[in-house]
């Protein structure tokens, strides 16, 4: 089943999101429909957020051939080597701004069996871990983009607001 992604404006994107108590098949299966609306719209990654539901987490598909479920993720470490990339959201669409973040970060999660994974990502694995991560705290990459960048969406911004972010 194919979700309905929230946009911009919605208030679901700016919950904080509780952690996962228990594995249940009712969780696998948010976890399955994540994966096939991410894959819908050739997505790399999504947070539960942003279907509206506020658990901690999250799936991506950078396309290296394995497709992460992401369960009550940590981030125990980030490099001080900081990039400044072009970033993007399902969330936020047509905005397209750098976003600074660590190039390499340390995550502890659970996978779908509930085993304890730590997993290191650099580059694109690891700018996802973060994005998809800020989702749990409520937090989307327009917040982290420049000033100068901020104002240069900020009308954008408001139409999809307006648009969209009641659904
Ligand atoms: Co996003």
């Amino acid at each position: 089943m194919v979700y309905e992604i929230k946009i911009y404006g919605n208030e679901s994107l700016r919950t904080m999101a509780e952690p996962v108590q228990e594995i249940t098949p009712e969780i696998l299966e948010v976890l399955n429909n994540m994966v096939e609306t991410m894959h819908n719209v050739n997505g790399v990654g999504l947070a539960a957020p942003q279907v509206g539901i506020a658990k901690r987490m999250f799936v991506i598909d950078i396309g290296d051939g394995i497709v992460r479920k992401i369960i009550n993720p940590e981030l125990i470490e980030l490099s001080d080597i900081i990039e400044n990339e072009e970033e993007g959201c399902l969330s936020v669409p047509g905005i397209y701004k750098a976003v600074k973040r660590s190039v390499t970060v340390k995550i502890k999660y659970l996978n779908e069996k509930g085993e304890e994974v730590i997993e290191e990502g650099t580059d694109l694995l690891g700018r996802a871990f973060q994005h998809e991560y800020d989702h749990l705290e409520g937090i989307l990459f327009v917040d982290k983009i420049s000033p100068v960048a901020k104002r240069m969406v900020s009308k954008k911004l408001q139409l999809l607001k307006k648009e969209f972010g009641k659904n």
